[in-house]
């Protein structure tokens, strides 16, 4: 590793640089490209969750003024793939409601949208079969969990140490479907022109996109350009290319020269940009009488789609959370007629440690110990699977430094409190947080230097909203010695370096030290005041020190509830994190991520619920009206803190990853207040009314 040269760009809360062109409308977005000339596209959809479509009659639509194209599944060319989410229109077979069974071009949105209303899409349909239930005989286990996890883990004997354990507690719990709703949503511009495809596209990973794309359309990479200048959030959803780039490429394909603008509508979002998986989670925890962990099973239940497998981590974060000789974990699927799931925030860590999260308070008052110091007392010295040392591990102060600041100690000790004049019952609770530090090798970056003290900086990456782009030019102003006006950061375009997906919270990791090793290279080789032209390209490794150390990043989320005791209403004064993440580049940014992160937990906690129907296999409330997730007036305060953590092992910058970690332990730490509250263990999210009183 370098040395860091230190401007103190890094660490300084630089407002975002983009800031005032996106809050000023100047900032555009995939949609707002290519305007002139260009065609809309609006999808046809399966009427049914199973079966095939017989018949598509285009009559009507055809007459529609301003149609150009008519796409339908079957009739169009053949893709190159085996993946059969992105096989786009390859065939009649539907795998789940909402399926693109092809798509109306027509020079306004109106037009394409009322002509793929006048087509007639005629199915022979059967029964779905979209309910996860834990005891269905189809369920199996997957060759890996997500990103590559082993499926299963076993160490030990936990029948005979549940068997031995003075305290024991067996419990289920459930998570629901949940829906990614970035407040953009997806969108792409596609042009084919001269054999040469191009895309304005709503992505977290330019090269990614590509690199899916070029293959599925047998072009050569280079023939394929796409650009994502501002993105209006992902959490994950926009995190590999999903259906809608594929139609949007192969409806400008069958209109060389033409634009093709593809805005997916929210309804639509609902079906095809991916979703969190339902879960259904059992939990054993064994103790001795002193409340000290003896054995954790953590059996994972949860639905994938028929045609893509995406099986969840769920059950990842309990391999590391606390210490224990006896322990186990599995995941096991149930291939359904659903729309294929995929990453959604913190995948896996997320729903799983609201279980284990709730489980361990469920321990600790089945100990008569304090829910903070029960964690402590359990936390492994190692990682209790593998055996390394934590790169870092300050849970425990995370834990102490929140009771502190949150007034953990003051409480009411027992569950259940009584009401005050106005019905309003008052409970707090704390679930501890984890994300694993993942970093991916490939990632490259180009400094160079433009006289005069400037420097220009390129790699790949998009900034989904994060604000990476102010971060990494903190970032390579820092490596470079200078001050982050000196720094021309050029991002978020195929044509420049290699850049990962902005995804497991490893963006600023993965392009941050491609950058910092392009600095410290072009500083070895041209001195600290290099000539114009003078550049230097970095690469990111995958990290030397991974298999001596085990890195996570960890926090402590506490909450405090009013449960209303007539109507059961659940609402949040207040929430404290206290995060330990490695290095905080940007103060201000950082904070909005943790915010964003809480907020999407309360969301989680009492709101977030994709409602299957049984029968027609559709997302029921596939809206922002009634999928409904937190707003201003849902949240009340939040406050966030961190650590001043040194992490040498995690890459040059000593930073952890910050993106994800804010929602996992929040729905937890919020049900661990509501039971303290009302004395009702809610073991099934959301956390609504029905379920207390
Ligand atoms: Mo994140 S769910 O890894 O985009």
């Amino acid at each position: 590793m370098t040395q860091d040269v230190g401007s103190g760009a890094v660490g300084s809360p630089v407002e975002r640089l983009d800031g005032q062109a996106k809050v000023t409308g100047n900032a555009p977005y995939a949609f707002e490209q290519l305007t002139e000339g260009a065609v809309y596209l609006h999808p046809l959809r399966a009427p049914v969750a199973r079966g095939r479509v017989t018949e598509m009659d285009t009559s009507a639509a055809e007459a529609v003024g301003g149609v150009r194209a008519i796409l339908l599944a079957g009739q169009v060319e053949q893709l190159d793939t085996r993946d059969r989410e992105l096989a786009v229109l390859q065939s009649r077979e539907v795998a789940f409601r909402g399926q693109y069974v092809g798509a109306v071009l027509a020079t306004t949105p109106e037009n394409a949208r009322h002509a793929a209303s006048l087509v007639r899409v005629s199915c022979a349909a059967s029964p779905p079969d979209v309910a996860l239930e834990g005891d269905r005989a189809d369920l199996y286990a997957p060759e890996v969990v997500n990103p590559r996890f082993g499926t299963d883990t076993e160490q030990g004997d936990t029948d005979s140490a549940f068997e031995e354990a003075a305290y024991f507690i067996d419990r289920t719990y459930r998570t629901p479907m949940e829906h990614n709703n970035p407040m953009e949503p997806h969108a792409t511009v596609a042009h084919w022109d001269g054999g040469e495809l191009s895309l304005y596209d709503s992505t977290q990973g330019a090269h990614s996109v590509r690199a899916t794309l070029a293959p599925l359309f047998g072009l050569p990479t280079d023939r394929v350009r796409v650009q994502a200048p501002h993105v209006g959030g992902g959490f994950g959803s926009k995190g590999l290319p999903h259906a809608n780039v594929v139609l949007a490429a192969l409806a400008a394909r069958s209109v060389p020269g033409t634009p093709v603008k593809f805005a997916v509508t929210r309804q639509q979002i609902f079906t095809v940009a991916g979703h969190r998986t339902p879960t259904i989670q059992r939990i054993r925890l064994g103790a001795t009488r002193s409340g000290e962990l003896t054995a954790i099973t953590h059996d994972v239940v949860e639905h994938t789609s028929r045609i893509k497998e995406f099986a969840e981590q769920t059950a990842v974060p309990t391999r590391n959370m606390y210490r224990a000789a006896n322990r186990r974990t599995t995941h096991r699927l149930a291939a359904l007629d659903v729309p294929v799931p995929s990453w959604m925030r913190a995948p896996g860590e997320c729903p799983g440690m609201f279980a284990l999260e709730s489980a361990v308070d469920e321990m600790a008052r089945e100990c008569g110990q304090d829910p903070v110091e029960f964690r402590i007392r359990n936390e492994p010295s190692e990682d209790p699977e593998t055996g390394l040392p934590f790169s870092s591990h300050n849970l425990a102060t995370c834990l102490r430094r929140g009771a502190e600041g949150f007034g953990w100690y003051d409480r009411n000790a027992p569950a259940r409190s009584s009401p005050d004049a106005a019905g309003w019952i008052p409970g707090v609770g704390v679930a501890a947080s984890t994300y694993p530090v993942f970093r991916s090798p490939g990632s490259r970056a180009l400094v160079l230097a433009e006289g005069s003290g400037r420097y220009r900086v390129s790699i790949g990456a998009v900034d989904i909203g994060t604000g990476a782009r102010t971060a990494l030019t903190q970032i390579a102003a820092d490596a470079l010695g200078t001050e982050v006006s000196a720094i021309d950061l050029r991002i978020a375009d195929t044509a420049l370096p290699y850049a990962n997906v902005a995804g497991g919270s490893s963006g600023t990791t993965c392009w941050g030290t491609a950058i910092h090793e392009a600095a410290g290279k072009l500083r070895a080789e041209h001195g600290s005041a290099p000539l114009p032209g003078a550049s230097a390209e970095g690469e990111t490794t995958s990290n030397p020190e991974s298999g001596r150390f085990a890195m996570h990043a960890y926090g402590a989320q506490f909450a405090e509830v009013r449960v209303h005791a007539d109507t059961g209403e659940v609402r949040v004064p207040r929430m404290l994190g206290v995060f330990a993440v490695g290095r905080v580049i940007n103060p201000r940014t950082a904070r909005s991520q943790f915010l964003g992160g809480m907020t999407m937990g309360l969301s989680m906690a009492l709101h977030e619920e994709a409602v299957l129907d049984h029968e027609l296999g559709h997302v029921v409330n596939q809206d922002l009206a009634e999928y409904h997730i937190a707003t201003n007036a849902d949240v009340g305060a939040i406050e966030i803190t961190w650590l001043d953590e040194q992490d040498p092992h995690v890459n040059p910058m000593g930073s952890k990853g910050i993106g994800e970690i804010g929602i996992v332990g929040t729905a937890a730490a919020v049900a661990n207040a509501v039971q303290h509250a009302t004395g009702v263990r809610v073991r099934q999210l959301p956390i609504t009314p029905d379920k207390l009183i």
